[in-house]
């Protein structure tokens, strides 16, 4: 009988040979105490030619190296005899996950493909790919059916995490430098069921940001258990869903924070989070604006428009996410406020997007009475953003040094 190691080896050659490989997790250090973690393989496509590009994860650094197909063969099989027990490969044809026991026989089990192509080897980040419903985790999800085939009553799902990994590509190109290598940490604050949980994670492999990690954050422990499930199931090695409330769960790192339709001030929460973690991109999609609605004092133009409740309530949003664009502003970053998916899917639908740009500002400053005036419009006194990066709406402006006497 072929050994399991050797059934491995050849799966792996295999997918190098014909191009279907996606990538190879070596896992469960044989000695426990051993600094390196883990090695994750996938293919790449360099100006020299094809490679596979290993991560050592050590404790606090990763390592990289990027290998010819025979050199890469090599170097798995040293890793499995000498370093670890357990190693997870993915094609576009099967999953294959080999465990060694501490007697030194081994066994491996072949499933079904987690994966529905081969990853893009161009380091082109620009590039365009869509999520496709073959994709493993949709499945688990049940965004799509066995045989591949999108749900009828998810298919509004389906192309909102599309058009929101289409909104968000950009985004990331535009935040972090096309050539930059360094792992991200983005954060989901209020992530729900994890659809675009999922979608964020696969966008960064897709885009080659090698190494990032991604934490969904949400209220409901039974959703965090369920998504932490199919991460695994889907072999998502760097996704992981942590229970947890936005304004207080921990947060170590984040380099990107999203929340969409995280309700009423739970998105003010999520981006005072990214802002003090020093995130240089936040996504926000916001929903039930409930806060300024009764404060506000309506300007004597807008007086008899305001009496109807509906025109409130809609001045109220725009009030509010007006507030928030300018006070991002304030702090640093770059807004941009637009339409996120057509209001034939969802009424939310609109998206804050900040890329940190410059130190925030100080009190007196321009952006800071852009903010006050905004707010004294509307006869706003308080607001949660501004509140939690100690910004007073109505902080009296300090007196301007008195002009030097020439007489
Ligand atoms: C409308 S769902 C949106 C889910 C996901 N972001 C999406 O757009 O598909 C809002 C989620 O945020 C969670 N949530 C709301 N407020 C929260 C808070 N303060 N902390 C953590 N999670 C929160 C809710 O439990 C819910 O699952």
């Amino acid at each position: 009988m072929i050994a399991a190691q050797d059934k491995l080896f050849d799966l792996f050659h295999d997918s190098l040979a014909r191009g279907t490989f996606v990538k190879l997790t070596l896992s469960r250090p044989r000695d426990p105490a051993a600094d390196m973690k883990n090695v994750f393989l996938r293919p790449v496509q360099l100006k020299d030619g094809f490679r596979v590009a290993f991560t050592y994860r050590h404790g606090t650094k990763d390592i990289f190296k990027n290998l010819l197909p025979a050199a890469a063969l090599t170097e798995v099989a040293t890793l499995l005899s000498a370093s670890f027990l357990c190693a997870n490969l993915f094609t576009t044809e099967r999953t294959a996950e080999l465990v060694i026991r501490a007697d030194g026989s081994a066994r491996i089990a072949v499933r079904k493909p987690a994966h529905g192509e081969a990853p893009s080897l161009e380091h082109d980040r620009t590039k365009a790919r869509s999520i496709l419903p073959t994709e493993a985790w949709l499945r688990e999800l049940g965004v799509t059916l066995p045989d591949g085939r999108v749900r009828e009553a998810m298919a509004d799902k389906f192309r909102q995490i599309n058009q929101f990994v289409e909104v968000l590509r950009p985004l990331l190109v535009e935040a972090f430098a096309q050539g930059a290598t360094a792992p991200l940490t983005v954060v989901d604050m209020g992530c729900g069921k994890g659809y675009l949980t999922f979608a964020v994670s696969q966008l960064l492999e897709q885009m080659s940001f090698v190494g990032s990690r991604v934490v969904g954050v949400e209220a409901r422990p039974d959703l965090v258990e369920e998504t932490n499930r199919v991460a695994q199931a889907s072999g998502f090695t760097r996704l992981h869903f942590q229970a947890g409330s936005i304004a207080e769960t921990t947060l170590d790192a984040a380099d990107a924070l999203i929340a969409l339709h995280a309700c009423d001030t739970a998105t003010d929460d999520a981006l005072a989070r990214g802002i003090g973690a020093g995130a240089r991109l936040l996504v926000v999609s916001p929903c039930c604006h409930k806060e300024l609605r009764p404060q506000i004092i309506p300007p004597p133009m807008l007086a008899p428009a305001l009496r109807h409740g509906i025109m409130l309530e809609r001045e109220a949003e725009f009030a509010t996410d007006a507030l928030r664009a300018a006070l991002l502003e304030w702090a640093g970053y770059e807004a941009k406020v637009f339409e996120f998916i057509s209001t034939e899917h969802t009424a939310k639908n609109l998206m804050i997007a900040a890329v940190k740009r410059r130190q925030r500002g100080d009190n007196d400053g321009e952006p800071a009475a852009r903010v006050r005036d905004l707010a004294a419009f509307y006869g706003v006194q308080e607001q949660r953003l501004a509140a939690l990066l100690g910004f007073k709406l109505t902080a009296e402006v300090s007196p301007k040094p008195p002009a030097p006497s020439h007489g």
